[in-house]
């Protein structure tokens, strides 16, 4: 098997092909404006563009003064004197709990509710500033009894639950480096993250609840540990479920007796603004997934900015719901961190949204009045499905701001989720959606409309946001005209950028900083339409995108391969109606494996569901005698992904035996 490396693969032929395809949605003419009112009480106007392009490391330098109380100012806004190694704020010192808790006490808001939760079987519990800064301080004290210091990293496994939350400030008030590892992932993804980061503790839960029943997760954690040669010394147990669990005395300790007993009292500190904050794993062109590496000062200063402006937070009033799992980067920045260092009222919700029935997000809207509403188009195209008397059923009228993430949004979906939930109970000015285009790289949100200025467009995340330099340019790195596709780059260092790859800085060069001279090539193909907004067209290296989730194809082949039945695999993210892709997966059989039909596939997707996690099982796997190959032995994934998604094949002029695809058809149609 071999593979390409990033961004120099047969990506302009992917990328005309996916232009071609969306060629239409680019005469998209609909706009909609913001309506008066809510142009006039925007927090920010259009102003903010001229002032950052006036002088961009000034404009964020004033943001994070204004956004964040620092223990110590800074004396430089940005170094970029080594790139790509930017470092933000410098000489400044900050502590990111201080200012997502403690400092909204202090200014007489700790009878704000930051969290209210609502757990999947009904349960639920808030959290007022007060009592969340309590909390976090006793579990700061609790992990520095346990010998967790300033440095040391943390691995997280926990389901969508307050203690999510807590753990990851409490880690970052003491400067310790919290690895949040999603718990759909398996045991051995969780090893093979707990060793790359070499953590010292885990904090994990009994488990969860899925669709109305118990689901584990500790046992997880136990096989994770289960042979020596990690680093971990303890692991802290949230008990959620109360199912029975495994016990290691002297290593397990439950929540309650380590965290809720310690002391309430803690002094948070000011680390460097270029402390490491926390460590996130995700997938890239090769088998191993990376550690992207965030710091302190500039990922809080970036989010908490965009998560003002993109979504238009007051935070007095609004009731703010970002419906993604902590486990990714959205949870991270837009969950635990800049809703609260923004001082505003959050929802939780820890289950799927058709548990026990399909209105239980829209009951939650309800409910708690959510005016913000945060989620990725997958779930929208879901609800579609589902029907809109679905929706229909509750009010829905408190919603004013409405957000999108993690993947292209296809305008019919805009159009519903802008009709159905936004303009719900027949609202004169339905409720603005806002588009944002980031990656767990760039930490924060980099391309997004306005609410109070942009007129929006649906299906386009259309501008960079103040301060942020995003292009789109031709394999040359020459910027594109109006009207015409390449590579989404950005050419000037931002503050909440990944400051590398966690034990391989030449990884970090060689992924993002080789492909154009002196910009990040971001791994998507990108358009600009007639009025030069832009138009996200999907990855054009080897990284799929299942419901939001990013997949690497390279990390499913090598868990395939890794099956005793499997002598070669490919695979191919395919398009889905609802998914968005769906991994569709080619492989070849040992010479003395048995072709049982159902039954290996079965063992195969279970293989792929231990290896790497249920996310990653393939929706189909194809058993075939032969892959596609070029002469130089790259397997054609262009070629599967025309059989993947029923089209005829393509241009297979390269391939070294022309026979092949004839021959995977043959086997398909038996
Ligand atoms: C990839 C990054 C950003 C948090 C969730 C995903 C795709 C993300 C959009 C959008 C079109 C999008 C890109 C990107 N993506 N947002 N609004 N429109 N595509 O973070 O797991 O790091 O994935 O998600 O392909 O490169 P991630």
């Amino acid at each position: 098997m071999s593979h390409d490396t990033p961004g120099s693969t047969a990506t302009a032929a992917a990328t005309s092909q996916q232009g071609d395809a969306l060629e239409n949605l680019l005469h998209e003419n609909r706009k909609f404006a913001p309506s008066e009112d809510f142009a006039a009480n925007a927090v920010v106007g259009a102003e903010a563009y001229a002032e950052a392009e006036a002088d961009r490391p000034a404009f964020w330098a004033k943001q994070a003064r204004e956004l964040l109380t620092w223990n110590k100012d800074f004396t430089q806004a940005l170094d970029w004197s080594n790139p790509p190694f930017a470092k933000w704020f410098v000489g400044g010192e900050v502590n990111a709990a201080y200012n997502a808790l403690d400092r909204h006490v202090e200014n007489g808001l700790g009878d704000r509710v930051a969290i209210y939760f609502e757990g999947e079987p009904g349960d639920t519990r808030s959290y007022t500033y007060a009592e969340l800064t309590e909390e976090v301080k006793k579990a700061a004290n609790a992990f520095e009894s346990l010998g967790v210091a300033k440095g040391d990293r943390v691995a997280v496994y926990l389901p969508m639950i307050p203690e999510a939350v807590i753990t990851l400030l409490a880690c970052a008030r003491i400067g310790a480096v919290h690895s949040v590892v999603f718990g759909g992932f398996s045991s051995d993804a969780l090893r093979s993250r707990i060793e790359d980061a070499q953590a010292k503790l885990v904090v994990t839960a009994d488990g969860t609840y899925r669709r109305g029943k118990p689901s584990a997760l500790k046992s997880a954690v136990d096989e994770a540990l289960a042979n020596d040669g990690h680093t971990v010394q303890n692991v802290v147990v949230v008990k959620r479920n109360g199912q029975d669990v495994d016990w290691h005395a002297g290593r397990d300790h439950w929540w309650a007796d380590t965290v809720e007993a310690a002391s309430a009292e803690h002094t948070a500190v000011g680390h460097d603004s270029e402390h490491p904050l926390f460590i996130l794993y995700t997938s890239g062109t090769t088998g191993k997934p990376k550690g992207i590496l965030h710091t302190t000062g500039g990922f809080l200063t970036q989010t908490a900015y965009t998560h003002k402006a993109v979504f238009d937070l007051h935070p007095e009033t609004d009731v703010y719901w970002c419906t993604a799992d902590v486990g990714w980067v959205t949870g991270h920045s837009y969950v635990a961190y800049a809703p609260l260092i923004n001082g505003a009222t959050q929802v939780m919700y820890e289950g799927t949204p058709d548990s026990p029935h399909q209105g239980r997000w829209w009951e939650i809207v309800q409910k708690y009045k959510v005016s913000i509403l945060y989620t990725a188009p997958t779930a929208i195209r879901t609800f579609m499905k589902w029907g809109r008397d679905i929706p229909d059923k509750y009010d829905l009228s408190s919603i004013r701001v409405l957000g999108s993430v993690g993947e292209p949004i296809n305008p019919e979906a805009w159009m519903w989720y802008r009709d159905v939930i936004g303009g719900s109970g027949g609202k004169k000015n339905p409720a603005p959606i806002v588009d944002t285009w980031w990656q767990t790289e760039t930490g924060a949100q980099m391309i997004a409309p306005l609410p109070g200025v942009t007129a929006t467009k649906p299906g386009s995340a259309q501008v960079p946001l103040p301060g942020i330099a995003v292009d789109v340019v031709d394999e040359n790195g020459v910027s594109v005209p109006n009207g015409h596709g390449g590579f989404l780059v950005i050419r000037e260092p931002w503050p909440a950028m990944l400051r590398g790859i966690w034990g391989d800085p030449e990884r970090f060069k060689e992924t993002y900083w080789s492909r154009f001279e002196a910009m990040y090539f971001a791994g998507d193909g990108a358009k600009k339409d007639e009025d030069g907004d832009i138009w996200l067209l999907g990855r054009v290296d080897d990284v799929m995108n299942i419901s939001g989730h990013r997949l690497s194809t390279t990390e499913i082949e090598s868990a395939l391969v890794s099956h005793p039945a499997v002598a070669e695999a490919a695979v191919v993210g395919a398009a889905d109606e609802t998914t968005g892709q769906a991994v569709v997966a080619f492989v070849i059989l040992r010479g003395d494996a048995v072709d049982s039909g159902d039954e290996i596939v079965q063992d195969l997707r279970n293989h792929v569901g231990k290896e790497i996690g249920p996310i990653a099982k393939p929706k189909t796997i194809l058993v075939v005698p032969e892959l596609p190959k070029t002469r130089s032995g790259k397997i054609m994934r262009r070629l599967l992904k025309d059989v993947a998604e029923g089209r005829d094949v393509g241009d297979a002029t390269t391939l070294a035996d022309n026979t092949v695809m004839a021959q995977i058809a043959a086997s398909l149609k038996k």
